[in-house]
Order: C-alpha cells, then sequence, then structure tokens
C-alpha cells in the first residue's frame, strides 16, 4: 500500500436522509482537521455507482470508508467486498426497530468481509470519526497530533464533582 501523508475519508450514505446522523461524522473529522469527501450510494437503488466508487477508492486515496446505512444495512459490507481499504459502519437508527435491524445487518458479516461496526446513530458517527481519524494518524503525524489533542480537550472537560 502507498505510504501517503493525503490519504483521506470518504464518507457515504444510503439515502439523503441518513445525513442528518452521518453530519456529525464530517464535524468531528473537520475538528480534527481530517480530510473528507461525502457521498450519497445506495447498495440497492443505485448498485453500479456503488460498485465504480468501491472499485476505485484505493486509486482514489482513501485510507479509511465510513459508511452509514439504515434497515437491510447492506451497503458496507457491499462496498468492503469490492475494495481492501477499510470499512466502518454506521448503523443509522430506524422508526420500526430502532436501529437494530441496521446494527445486526452490519455487524453480522460472515468471515472474510470484514466491516467495523460502530454504535446506533449519533454516537456511532462520532466514533467512526475518530476511528477513522485514528487510522488515518498512523501515516499523518499532523492528524495524529489533532486527535490526541481532541482526546484532550475531552478529558480536561469532565469536572471531578457533580456540585
Ligand atoms: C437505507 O434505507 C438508507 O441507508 C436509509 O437509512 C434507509 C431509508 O431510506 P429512505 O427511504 O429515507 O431514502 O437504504
Amino acid at each position: 500500500m502507498k505510504k501517503n501523508k493525503h490519504l483521506k475519508v470518504s464518507i457515504v450514505m444510503g439515502s439523503q436522509s441518513d445525513y442528518k446522523t452521518m453530519v456529525l461524522a464530517e464535524k468531528t473529522l473537520k475538528k480534527i482537521g481530517v480530510d473528507f469527501e461525502t457521498k450519497i450510494i445506495s447498495a440497492h437503488r443505485t448498485p453500479k455507482r456503488m460498485y465504480e466508487y468501491a472499485s476505485v477508492a484505493e486509486k482514489n486515496n482513501i485510507g479509511v470508508i465510513i459508511a452509514g446505512a439504515g434497515g437491510s444495512a447492506h451497503l458496507p459490507g457491499m462496498i468492503s467486498a469490492i475494495t481492501s481499504v477499510p470499512v466502518l459502519g454506521v448503523p443509522i437508527e430506524t422508526k420500526k426497530l430502532k436501529g437494530l435491524d441496521s446494527l445486526l445487518s452490519i455487524a453480522q458479516m460472515p468471515k472474510g468481509i470484514p466491516v467495523g461496526t460502530l454504535a446506533i446513530g449519533d454516537d456511532g458517527a462520532i466514533n467512526a470519526a475518530l476511528l477513522a481519524a485514528s487510522i488515518i494518524g498512523n501515516n499523518n503525524s499532523l492528524v495524529k497530533k489533532n486527535l490526541k489533542k481532541w482526546r484532550l480537550t475531552q478529558t480536561q472537560s469532565v469536572k471531578k464533582s457533580p456540585k
């Protein structure tokens, strides 16, 4: 794999309706100074778009893919089947099953094609961005430094007592 300081994160989601969750991944990456792009790609509604995107992801300097999907959430697994770029899945919260459907669809990938699965909803989107920053930080000292600073600020924001 290319040792490239400029690897970026690619955020994809199955629908415009997922953006209210996935925008939190964008906001978190911005805070840490990680380059990213954002796209809507649906595994079942735009399968050709998905294939074309995933097959050139590595060539396009994408170091980590964050894929958000809801319901029968096959997008992260399908992307991971096409590219060896690491895929982090964010299960979108759904009305009927509260995202349990999304969580199981993403986490229960059969052996051979992995998807790193985060928590359902907003927490998952934020943690996917933090994990993506950790991965990018392995080859990008500025991102690593910014992530450490972000975590220190978080630690310092926790009061010792509730009063
Ligand atoms: C999935 O279906 C998307 O990821 C979204 O979470 C869900 C519902 O999509 P819409 O009906 O809101 O477009 O593919």
